[in-house]
């Protein structure tokens, strides 16, 4: 039985297949056409504990495309609000018939424990500030659409990473596929690590940049915006200006405009971030088939 609940669980063929397979569903759905229905009679289960929009939407998407059924299940309006615990409400939906969980929990490791707990595969669609496999599938895929391969890539990414799960894989994943990897923020949201190189001076960085990567200060995890912190590491159009000719930016979204990004340069030319989202389905999809095992 197969989990994606962490970038570390898939070497790189693993995770070359699965950009490869996003793509070609990218492709299909531009030209209109119907997949394969790989997933027939499958139920999949969104347990969503904290806020999404992109997420949840796009493994909704994904589903019903492949042919799937997706089972709607809300914390808010469910018995969870009377105190049944993570394990009972996973082993509950399992017993009604989810044959597949994605789960987005604020505790590192919720995923994988309900994987244990109901035998069933399980992907990690966001846990605590530790991973989000997913998006760093959905980035790799826009990133090879875009610039070809990975390996020799020079990307920075700025931000509140020591609260970001988003950084908690995509780091990973673009070190195994070989690109360069700089992280660029105020010193206390640098995490330590010995697979990249690290600065808090933001226009050095984006000189020497292909992909300049921005993350939301996640403020529910301790992050804070300051006037300082703006000031020092707002993407603007003047510094964006610093960057390569075809350079280009990325953002996971949700976007906090006027902090991480101005509205020029989330509206603006090298912007990929509705391309990210655009991608969101097909690399659920080819993450839904990993879990599955119809992965061809
Ligand atoms: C991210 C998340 O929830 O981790 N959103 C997403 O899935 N695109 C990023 C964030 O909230 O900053």
């Amino acid at each position: 039985m197969k989990r994606l609940t962490s970038i570390a669980d898939l070497t790189s063929e693993q995770l070359l297949s699965l950009v490869d397979r996003a793509s070609s569903h990218r492709d299909t759905i531009d030209t209109g056409h119907s997949p394969l229905p790989s997933l027939t009679g499958v139920v999949v289960a969104p347990m969503f504990f904290e806020p999404s929009t992109r997420t949840r939407l796009s493994f909704e998407m994904a589903t019903s495309r492949l042919g799937g059924t997706t089972m709607s299940f809300t914390p808010e309006t469910s018995s969870s609000v009377k105190g049944e615990s993570l394990r009972d409400t996973a082993l509950t939906l399992t017993a009604i018939g989810a044959d597949v969980m994605v789960v987005r929990h604020s505790e590192a490791g919720a995923p994988d424990r309900v994987s244990e707990w109901t035998g069933v595969p399980v992907v990690n669609a966001g846990d605590g500030a530790r991973e989000h496999p997913t998006q760093a599938l959905i980035d790799i895929v826009t990133l090879v659409r875009r610039f070809g391969a990975i390996e020799g890539t020079r990307v920075v990414i700025t931000g509140d990473i020591a609260h970001s799960r988003v950084a908690g894989s995509l780091i990973p994943a673009l070190v195994k596929l070989g690109a360069s990897v700089a992280l660029c923020a105020p010193s206390g949201w640098l995490p330590k690590r010995d697979d990249v190189t690290t600065t808090t001076e933001l226009e050095p960085a984006l000189r020497e940049a292909d992909v300049a990567y921005l993350l939301r200060v996640q403020t529910e995890r301790g992050g804070e915006v300051t006037d300082r912190y703006v000031n020092d590491f707002q993407l603007d159009r003047r510094r964006s200006e610093l960057m390569a000719r075809d350079a280009v930016i990325m953002h996971p979204g949700p976007m906090n405009r006027g902090v991480e990004i101005s509205d020029s340069v989330a509206d603006g030319p090298r912007s990929l971030i509705l391309e990210q989202v655009r991608n969101g389905p097909a690399a659920r999809m080819a993450a839904l088939e990993y879990v599955t095992g119809t992965l061809g």
